[in-house]
């Protein structure tokens, strides 16, 4: 990365310094991770953002929807920047709050609204998670799913997932033992869902139509391409992946499960790892004693987290120094209240 910037980044950081904190998301570049203060999964950085009441500002270096439960984590005199607003989430998208809306309408013309418990991945706008907050739901992360899910058919009998539909499905099964034919798969561009009343009835798990472009372009021939490859690889996987790249891989986790997998493998060791390249690529420098390899031939970088670049915090860091927030995230009031009544039922998970 330009010197010069790194110069300016290390200056303004250094001129803020504890009114600042850095979240950096595992998928974040390295010109920009070198600057976190703390780095982690999408769980991991709520939590760390809930945990520094003293900090004045928080920039987030990740997507949209992260730095919204930030906001929604901390006390109204702190602020939460994204060093570019453009950083979304294609997955988040899939999912608005007017079709989520519709789809409860479905779900209580079909006489089962009552019996179904709103789960949303963390990977979604803030009106999402204050949908399930008002809903009897909860948020959960890839790396309590399986807890989010139980307590959920605890409470109901059935899960409305929302919306990646990978990780409801692969937990679901995986994990909670439920059977495919226990999911349907509701579809907000098609009238019902694109589902009977009879099949809603009939599921257990409602999963959203919606999926993560990054990790839906490993295929099950890239895990049976990479075993002829390389002899006795082990397949380590993120549950956003399809159901039948994960059922070929070898283990299955978030990121910290990734990071933490790949920590404590045993030295000459091979590895292919189907996440984002940004992290893998870390991680094939950070554990040289591992042969550590990307699952798919071709590039897969998220293209919204890799939009927080070195210019964008700089911009962000030096505005803040002077004194003039930019990029501010905010969640009104009365939606950060719900959202954060489903983000503090996942916080207090067993
Ligand atoms: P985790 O970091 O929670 O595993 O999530 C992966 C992801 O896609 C974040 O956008
Ligand atoms: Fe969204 Fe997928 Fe990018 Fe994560 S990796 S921010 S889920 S598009």
């Amino acid at each position: 990365s330009d010197p010069a910037l790194v110069e300016r980044a290390r200056k303004a950081k250094a001129a803020l310094g504890d009114r600042l904190f850095v979240l950096g998301h595992h998928y974040q570049r390295d010109e920009v991770i070198q600057f976190a203060d703390v780095t982690g999964d999408s769980f991991k950085l709520a939590r760390e953002a809930a945990a520094r009441p003293h900090a004045e500002y928080i920039v987030f270096c990740g997507v949209h929807f992260m730095a919204e439960s930030a906001d929604i984590l901390t006390a109204d005199s702190q602020k939460v920047v994204l060093p570019d607003m453009a950083a979304g989430c294609s997955m988040a998208d899939m999912a608005t709050f007017d079709q989520v809306e519709e789809c409860w309408e479905v779900l209580e013309d079909a006489g089962i609204a009552d019996r179904v418990v709103p789960i949303t991945y963390m990977n979604s706008s803030a009106d999402i998670k204050a949908f399930c907050g008002r809903n009897g739901g909860a948020v959960c992360t890839s790396s309590n799913a399986r807890r989010a899910l139980s307590w959920a058919f605890e409470r109901g009998e059935k899960v409305l997932f929302l919306p990646d539909q990978h990780l409801g499905r692969n937990t679901a099964v995986l994990e909670l033992g439920l059977s495919l034919d226990d999911c349907v798969v509701y579809n907000p561009h098609r009238p019902n869902g694109g589902l009977t009343d009879q099949q809603l009835r009939d599921a257990k798990m409602i999963l959203w139509r919606g999926h993560c472009s990054v990790h839906g372009r490993f295929t099950a021939e890239c895990v049976d391409e990479v075993r002829q490859r390389i002899p006795g690889v082990n397949v380590l996987v993120h549950p956003e992946c399809r159901h039948e790249v994960v059922v070929k891989a070898d283990y299955v986790g978030s990121t910290e499960y990734i990071i933490k997998t790949l920590r404590e493998a045993p030295a000459g060791s091979s590895w292919a790892v189907g996440t984002e390249l940004n992290l893998v690529k870390r991680l094939a420098q950070q554990f040289p004693d591992k042969d550590v390899s990307f699952l798919d031939r071709t590039i897969c970088y998220c293209s919204t987290m890799n939009r927080i670049d070195l210019p964008h915090l700089v911009m962000a860091l030096e505005s803040l120094a002077a004194g003039q927030v930019v990029n501010q995230i905010t969640v009104d009031a009365d939606t950060a209240h719900w959202a954060r009544v489903a983000l503090d039922r996942m916080l207090a998970l067993p």
